[in-house]
């Protein structure tokens, strides 16, 4: 036998909390708000695949590109014999490319959506023949104990975290995730991070508001999956899509903001809205790269490298764990 394919999975059985309570707490409060994790049910998911190919949207075509451009060099700073750890599963473009060029000795995707994380990781079992790709079904923004891979004997843990998906987190809990990516990565290991870079605010916006309006039906799906799931009463036509840039905090926001005094009414609860009140259902933080690798500093990392696109659009951060 030439090789061998090793999969293997292990659900660390993350609490998944209550999309109920999350929703009716979210609506309860003084300023209305939904967590944007609860963006990606199916429709969700198909739909942010959709931005990710919009010509506003450029964070997922710049980050690819960058990966192809600057991917060698990635993989020679990091080192052969690594075990890459990925936080989240996605398409898994640009992990490929990563992959490709690294030639780790393990690969170890983490996600809480158990499905999609046994598909993808599946996939790449068999893209990869010989890559021992273990499985982890876990809660990444949570301290995480990784299970023992028998007969791997990796040089450094990499963790991966591509996207900007750290843009949807507080700086504050930014800090915190990534000081439990640092205890995952351990001594000598490292992190690669996907960021996006302060710019101009009108292609900010742009890329939150696209013309096509697909973002607007990403963020007013979540409205359609509670009303489906829950049994909820939201006219859609009542709601519209919002993107701003908050300045002060670095951050675009998404809301949905009534277009007329309503009532909705939720598992036997009921909502009032007020004509032009909003629901803040996302944050994207924005990061220049010397405020992202004083935030990775305080978290205990040491900044190696800093990647950017030639349109400065896009950031990808190379962090040491000091051995
Ligand atoms: C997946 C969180 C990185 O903030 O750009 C895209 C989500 N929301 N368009 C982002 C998103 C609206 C995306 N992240």
């Amino acid at each position: 036998m030439a090789s061998t394919v090793a999969f293997s999975f292990h659900d660390l059985g993350p609490d998944r909390g209550s999309f109920l309570e999350d929703v009716l707490a979210g609506l309860a409060s003084e300023r209305k708000v939904l967590q944007p994790k609860y963006f990606y049910d199916e429709a969700g998911c198909a739909l942010f695949e959709a931005i990710c190919e919009l010509p506003e949207y450029y964070p997922t075509r710049t980050e690819t590109a960058m990966m192809r451009e600057f991917g060698a060099e990635i993989a020679r700073e990091l080192g052969a014999g690594c075990a890459l750890i990925e936080y989240g599963s996605g398409s898994g473009r640009k992990t490929r490319i990563l992959i490709d060029v690294l030639a780790p000795v393990a690969y170890l995707p983490i996600d809480i959506a158990a499905a999609q994380l046994r598909a993808a990781a599946a996939a790449m079992a068999g893209a990869y023949p010989g890559l021992a790709v273990c499985a982890v079904c876990a809660d990444y923004c949570r301290p995480l104990v990784l299970p023992e891979m028998n007969g791997v004997n990796a040089a450094r843990r990499v963790v991966y975290f591509p996207g900007s998906t750290i843009g949807n987190l507080t700086p504050d809990e930014a800090g915190a995730f990534l000081e439990n990516a640092r205890v995952v990565a351990g001594a000598g290991g490292a992190m690669l991070v996907g960021v996006d870079l302060k710019k101009d605010p009108a292609r900010l916006v742009a890329a939150y508001d696209d013309a096509q309006g697909v973002t607007a039906r990403f963020n007013l799906n979540l409205l359609a999956r509670i009303n489906r799931e829950l049994g909820a009463d939201f006219d859609l036509a009542g709601f519209r899509h919002e993107a701003r840039y908050d300045a002060a905090h670095g951050r675009i926001e998404m809301h949905l903001v009534a277009g007329r005094d309503q009532r909705v009414s939720i598992a036997g609860r009921e909502f009032d809205f007020r004509a032009g009140e909003t629901i803040h259902t996302e944050n994207s933080y924005k990061y220049s790269v010397a405020e992202f690798q004083a935030l990775a500093r305080a978290a205990g990392f040491a900044p190696a490298r800093c990647w950017t696109d030639a349109g400065e659009l896009f950031a990808v951060h190379l962090l040491h764990v000091p051995g």
